[in-house]
């Protein structure tokens, strides 16, 4: 099919919520490379928006998928599912965390630790419903998500919405302080808040963070869909912050383009759901978890982390280099090969990544202004330095 011909049929049969795309249509992908309907080539640093960690060649992950097709792909939660089971005790090896829930998306994973804390102090015969989040983050679009999520423009149409969220600002140790007491169920947080810009917590709000649900007796939360899997070169985001969540919460990268959530509780918040509190009919299929297993097997068998903490490295110093002779990059923001660069107006984060799409490159916008890059963690340096020329010449 003919790139306007899918266009019409987007633009008169699907609902309008994603406005007008980017003209591309993507059709194959290789290695780190995506090929459009058209036959051209792109370097792909988006994944999916961070979802595609392994790259478009992965023979052993596409074998996993293709075994899983031939053999079972769904029965449902009422039977045992090994390969359920096998990724619930790789992902609790690999985090230290006590058991795990599977959904279908991040949205429902987020979801299903809110219930977790609800769920957790009414069992205390203390019922709390009051959740801290973060203002600018980004938790997810059901209602309660939503809620949860500490931007305006996503409330606005949905309003009532889901009650007891306050948003405080991140890294204001004070306003967290002031905020957390008696009521609250849980503080929940990015370790990297990513849709809404990129911006990092400091290790010192984020062990203020757990020492002050430690004091309230509230559950912490790490919304780690974005930066969790490896993203940031470790397999958590949260221990290098240096804090341990109760619950953590990821998807995205966890099924490397199949679709899956995970929620990972520890200590009493483990023990919160007890038989029928929670479900699914579609969360921890035998495909979505062939999937994952495969995946976390990678990140936990392989030198994969490290090979992400040092091109993330490189990728950095490149952006950082670039930043001092570019007076329209105000900050260089990120960690492993979640990075992204804040651009002073009037230079337009959707212009350079319009430009660099032309240039053949994959990449999103973030936040207000930031230009951010997810890449697969398969991408080398020679792919960065590509990238670093393209990008120049679209600041230029
Ligand atoms: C931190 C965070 N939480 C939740 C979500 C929602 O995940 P999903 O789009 O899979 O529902 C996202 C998606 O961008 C995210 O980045």
């Amino acid at each position: 099919m003919k790139l306007d011909e899918i266009a019409k049929l987007d633009s008169t049969y699907f609902m309008p919520v994603f406005g007008k795309r980017q003209s591309v249509c993507f059709v194959r992908g290789e290695d780190v490379y995506l090929f459009d309907s058209e036959g051209k080539k792109y370097t792909d640093f988006l994944s999916g928006i961070a979802v595609n960690c392994l790259g478009y060649s992965d023979e052993g992950y596409k074998q996993a998928l293709k075994d899983t097709v031939d053999s079972l792909m769904h029965t449902s939660n009422l039977f045992y599912i090994e390969e359920q089971a096998k990724l619930a005790e790789m992902l609790c090896r690999a985090t230290g965390f006590d058991n795990v829930f599977f959904g279908n998306s991040g949205t429902e994973a987020v979801e299903g630790a809110l219930k977790l804390a609800r769920k957790y102090h009414y069992n205390t015969g203390n019922p709390r419903t009051e959740i801290i989040t973060m203002k600018n983050s980004f938790h997810g679009r059901t209602m309660a998500t939503l809620a949860a999520t500490g931007q305006e423009k996503f409330h606005a149409p949905y309003k009532p919405l889901m009650e007891k969220f306050t948003y405080v600002a991140p890294n204001d140790i004070a306003a967290l302080e002031t905020a957390v007491g008696a009521n609250t169920a849980a503080v929940m947080i990015e370790p990297i808040i990513g849709e809404g810009g990129l911006l990092p917590i400091t290790p010192e709000y984020y062990a203020a963070v757990r020492s002050a649900c430690d004091e309230h007796g509230a559950l912490m939360i790490a919304d780690e869909i974005q930066t969790g899997m490896g993203r940031t070169g470790t397999f958590l985001a949260s221990p290098a912050l240096g804090a341990v969540p109760d619950v953590v919460i990821l998807a995205k990268s966890l099924g490397g383009g199949f679709p899956i959530g995970a929620f990972l509780a520890r200590g009493l918040a483990a023990q919160a759901f007890s038989a029928g509190d929670h479900g699914s009919t579609f969360g921890g299929s035998h495909l979505a978890c062939a999937a994952a297993y495969y995946v976390t097997n990678k990140l936990t068998g392989t030198d994969i982390l490290s090979h992400i903490s040092e091109t993330g490295a490189y990728f950095k110093q490149k952006l950082e280099a670039l930043a001092e002779t570019c007076g329209s990059i105000r900050e260089v923001r990120g960690r492993g090969l979640m990075l992204g660069l804040d651009l002073a107006e009037p230079v337009s984060a959707k212009a350079v990544q319009k430009a660099l799409l032309g240039a053949g490159f994959v990449t999103a916008t973030a936040g207000k202004n930031v230009l951010r890059f997810l890449p697969p963690y398969v991408i080398q340096k020679e792919h960065i330095d590509s990238l670093l020329v393209a990008l120049k010449t679209a600041l230029e």
